[in-house]
């Protein structure tokens, strides 16, 4: 890769070579103009069903639609062909791999939160102009309602990767992610609905339907391939061959439940590929964006149980996405003490990463205590989510409603919010660090003084 090469090409801050496995813009058009139309008919379905159950509901979207699927599938052929579909295990799914694969967010569970926090949310759901005008009408990105949206959808990570049971056909990972894409479909529908009554509500022309295929193969980029090749390598920690190829293949078999086109994660290389397309093409901060990324910084600082500083947060989003990128969505500009904070928040990440990696019993423990922990974290936060993980749509687009910026910051629920334990434990990483390197060159110096003296 080097810059004098014609293909070589720069967005935000990341450098790659063309290859034939990047997508053209055709090939995006495509993409753009399709969706999970499979989908969105199971979903008309489903509705009449639940309107002839219940004519007063009329196809209410709170009822749940997994359970209407799995209890009226055999009576209806598109039904059962969808449910087939979903339970019967494509040919190219390799349970083990699978195994291997949901291993990786627990092994890195600090650097996968913060690059599923800072990346995912605040550069690729904010700055992708179609996702972010879907987000800004379906109010997930208001300051009051992001607790619920976070959880939910860390309820729903947690889900597919805590056992290989859970995201095997009947498992609490499967479903969840079945109810995810009925979800949807249940977005696409009502955002296009309002369309038909004014156009002007959602430019499909130019987005596309909502959550279309490219949409969702961006979204499936963010959570299997930035970890990779973007936000771990940037805290120092460099996933080994067989880590990408196997968290890549859990989330092709994601993106076969999900409706997601699924020969673009068949290879590392051609996921990269789909990763530096959307770089490419599809980041392009808008007002929205700018919006959407300040909610959720705002959500986020001071928020119990870590409080961290918006300062704090500020300078990990500049860190982890450039200074083009953090000034394209209005970020502040944070002093230098809080960089170094984050160093320390890297360095932990970097040292847990490598301990693991050198000392198997540390990684087994550290797996299955992060599991653990966060199982229990996202099934203690099930009110919060109005239900046991079902994935209901809670803010139902209307015409007259698109969410703006916030100015209420989460309520700190009486704890201070100067007292920063988490970042005074991050910059004590740092200077033992600077400690431990600073001891260890004036070992090698020693070392290489008394060796000239003996010569
Ligand atoms: C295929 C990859 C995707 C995955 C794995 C995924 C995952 C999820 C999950 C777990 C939820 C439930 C949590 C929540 O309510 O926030 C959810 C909801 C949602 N997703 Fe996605 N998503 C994907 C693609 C997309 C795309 C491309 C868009 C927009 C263009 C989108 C828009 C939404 C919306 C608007 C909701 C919330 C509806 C509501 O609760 O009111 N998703 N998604």
């Amino acid at each position: 890769m080097a810059k004098s090469n014609p293909l070589y090409r720069e967005r935000w801050g990341y450098g790659f070579d063309l290859t034939t496995d990047h997508l053209s813009t055709e090939e995006i058009s495509k993409l753009r103009a399709q969706y999970d139309s499979l989908g969105s008919e199971v979903l008309g379905i489903l509705q009449k069903i639940v309107a002839n159950k219940d004519p007063a509901a009329n196809g209410a979207p709170k009822a749940d639609l997994y359970s209407v699927l799995r209890d009226n599938y055999q009576d209806n052929e598109v039904l059962s062909k969808f449910w087939d579909e979903l339970h019967v295990t494509p040919e190219w799914v390799d349970w083990a791999q699978i195994e291997r694969g949901q291993k990786f967010f627990g092994r890195y569970a600090l650097g996968n939160a913060t690059a599923f926090a800072l990346q995912g949310f605040v550069r690729e759901n904010s700055a992708s102009p179609g996702i972010a005008e879907v987000f800004a009408r379906t109010g997930g990105f208001a300051v009051r309602n992001l607790l619920s949206r976070v959880i939910e959808t860390f309820t729903w990570v947690v889900h597919v990767t805590t056992s290989l049971e859970s995201i095997q056909p009947g498992g609490e990972g499967h479903t969840s992610t079945i109810r995810v894409r009925l979800l949807h479909a249940s977005v696409r529908q009502r955002i296009t609905r309002l369309v038909e009554s004014r156009p002007q509500y959602f430019d499909i022309k130019k987005h596309g339907s909502p959550v279309n295929d490219l949409d969702s193969m961006h979204a499936i980029a963010l959570f299997c391939c930035m970890p990779m090749w973007d936000s771990l390598p940037k805290m120092g920690v460099y996933p080994t061959k067989q880590e990408i190829t196997d968290f890549i293949a859990l989330f092709r078999y994601i993106s076969y439940l999900t409706g997601t086109p699924t020969s673009y994660w068949t290879t590392p290389k051609k996921a990269k590929a789909v990763m530096e397309t959307m770089f490419l093409h599809e980041l392009d901060p808008t007002n929205t964006s700018k919006i959407l990324a300040y909610n959720f910084i705002t959500w986020l600082s001071n928020a119990p149980p870590v409080y961290l500083s918006r300062d704090f947060l500020e300078a990990g989003c500049r860190w982890m996405n450039g200074h083009e990128m953090s000034d394209a969505l209005g970020m502040g500009r944070p002093n230098l003490i809080y960089y170094l904070v984050f160093q320390g928040h890297n360095v932990v990440v970097f040292t847990l990463a490598y301990l693991q990696r050198f000392i198997p019993a540390f990684d087994r423990f550290m797996i299955n205590i992060n599991r653990k922990l966060l199982y229990a974290a996202v099934t203690d936060h099930r009110h919060l989510v109005g239900g046991a993980g079902l994935f209901d749509f809670k803010f139902v687009p209307q015409l007259d409603r698109k969410f703006g910026k916030d100015s209420g910051e989460i309520d700190a629920q009486g704890h201070s919010r100067w007292w920063r334990p988490v970042e005074a434990v991050f910059l004590m990483a740092l200077m033992i660090a600077g400690l431990v390197g600073c001891i260890m060159v004036a070992f090698v110096f020693k070392f290489a003084l008394k060796l000239h003296i003996k010569e």
